[in-house]
Formats: C-alpha cells, structure tokens, sequence
C-alpha cells in the first residue's frame, strides 16, 4: 500500500528507542523527510544513521526532552514546520503501593505524559491548519482506558491527554488536521527492558527474564497469548500519518493483542 506520504516531513518525538523508533521506521520506508528526537543522544544518532543508510532519506536527530521547555524550544527550532507527528515518551515506572504515590510523582508523570506531549501538539498545529493538511498520532497506552493499579504515573495523566485530543481533534478536522492515539498493551521493547527490575520489584518476582515475561503474559492475560513487539504497532501508527485516515478523527486505537475487554 502506498502511504502517499514520500517528501513530507515527519517529527518522531520519542523516536530512537521501541515503538517509536517502529513508527520512525515505517515513515522512513514510506520515503519521508524525517526527524527524531530523544534525550540519550548516543542512541538517538546510531539510530538517525542507521535509517538513513537503510531508507536513503534525510533522517535530521534532535536530542530534547520533551518534559521540559528548554527541550521542546530545540525540538521546534530544529523541526519548525512537520506536516506529520508522533510523539512518544518511555514507559513509567512501575508505582508499587498507591499510598506512596507522592504530589512529586504525580507532576512529573503529569509532566512528561500530558503537558509535553500538549504542548508540542499546540505548537504546531497552527502551522498546520494555515497549510490545510497535517497528522498527529500519540502513542500513548491502553492504561488510560484500561486502568491499571501498578500504572498509576502512566493511566491517568493519558486518560486526560485522550480526553485533550476528542476535543481537539474535532475542533481542527476541519482543517485537514487529525490527531489520532494509539493505545499499545504490552510490547518488548527498549523501554519495558529498562522498567523490568521494578516491576519485580512491584510484583514480588525473581530478576529473571523468562519469570517476568511470562507474568507479563498470564497476570495480563493476552489472548493473542505473547508479548508484541514494537512493529506490532507502527504500520498502524503510519497509516494514522497518511492522507488515508483522512476520515479518521480523534479516536483512541487499542493495540493489544485482545487484553482489554471492552467493545469500544
Ligand atoms: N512497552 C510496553 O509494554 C508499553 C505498554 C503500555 C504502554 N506503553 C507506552 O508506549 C509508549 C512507548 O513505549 P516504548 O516501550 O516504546 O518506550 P521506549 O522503548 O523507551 O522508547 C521511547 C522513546 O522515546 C524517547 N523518550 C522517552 N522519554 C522522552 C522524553 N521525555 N523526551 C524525548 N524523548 C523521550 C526514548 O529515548 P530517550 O529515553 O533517550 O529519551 C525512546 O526513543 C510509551 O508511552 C509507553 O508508556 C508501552
């Protein structure tokens, strides 16, 4: 299928590492100009390259934490006019007992899961409308409708950004704008690798990585009955970015492998 996105610019923000370096990937073969940002700068250039080699597009990396407003002033200096985004964070930790859920907790979650991912999205989606066409995809996770005791720094400020984009969404379709989120359940990635430790923390486990994913799979209860991996996801993320979901607004796109029990 031709995505009909060659020559476009795209923002991958969150794109060195697991699902949106997936999604990175997909932009990449569908032959735009792309770029990618991430805080480790290490990784965030192997990985401009190693696109760039294999895709032979402009692959520009921006090193910006998307939490703050100094890195978020790099990402729009560097990328001023995308006519596609995606924008991604890490996956939080693990909060082990709601009691201890501190005020600090709860603005830094609320910090880089809702208001960075916000501002980005208000940043360019003027540019966006003045040019009639744009597409912006969160990936963000199916905690915010599914809510999970043990996700509480990840569900809850994405249940509000969800809620952020059905109105806005709606507000700018009629510009040609859309945003769209996908919800992911549980995927090995870079990210998941790095929060693994606490997670058996959280749950009682051995360190060991055969124990942690197989709880993974029966305290999560898959159906599909594995852990995906991140291009589990990205052809849906692409598609999102396409002139084909053109008629596809504000909806919240549960990729899971059937966990969440749920009609809509
Ligand atoms: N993996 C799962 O099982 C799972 C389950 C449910 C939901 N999710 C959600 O899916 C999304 C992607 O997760 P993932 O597992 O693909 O993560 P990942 O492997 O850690 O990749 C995240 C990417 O975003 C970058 N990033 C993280 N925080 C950033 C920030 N503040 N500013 C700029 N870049 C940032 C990372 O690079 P740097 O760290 O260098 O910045 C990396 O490139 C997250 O929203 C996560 O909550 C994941």
């Amino acid at each position: 299928m031709d995505l009909q996105i060659r020559g476009k610019k795209a923002l991958m923000a969150g794109g060195s590492a697991g699902m949106g370096r997936a999604t990175a990937e997909r932009l990449a073969e569908a032959g735009v100009e792309l770029y990618i940002s991430a805080r480790r700068e290490e990784r965030l250039h192997n990985a401009a390259k190693e696109m760039s080699e294999k895709y032979g597009i402009e692959v520009t990396p921006i090193v910006a934490d998307s939490s703050t407003d100094e890195g978020r002033k790099a990402l729009f200096a560097a990328c001023p006019e995308p006519d596609i985004l995606a924008i991604t964070i890490k996956p939080p930790e693990p909060n082990g007992d709601f009691l201890k859920v501190t005020p600090e907790m709860w603005r830094e979650s609320t910090e880089t899961a809702l208001i960075g991912p916000i501002e980005i999205m208000r940043n360019y989606i003027p540019g966006m409308k003045d040019r009639g066409w744009g597409r912006i995809v969160n990936i963000a996770t199916f905690s915010a409708k599914n809510p999970m005791i043990w996700r509480l720094m990840s569900g809850p400020a994405r249940s509000a950004l969800i809620n952020y984009t059905a109105s806005v969404s709606r507000e700018i379709a009629q510009f040609g704008v859309n945003i769209n989120n996908i919800l992911p359940g549980m995927f090995a990635t870079e990210g998941a690798e790095e929060i693994m430790a606490s997670y058996a923390e959280a749950f009682g486990l051995e360190m060991d990585r055969d124990i942690i994913t197989n709880h993974f799979i029966e305290h999560n209860k898959i159906p599909a009955g594995f852990q995906a991996v991140a291009d589990d996801m990205a052809p849906m993320a692409a598609l999102l970015c396409s002139p084909l979901s053109r008629f596809i607004v504000g909806q919240n796109i549960v990729i899971d492998g059937g966990q969440h029990h749920s009609l809509f």
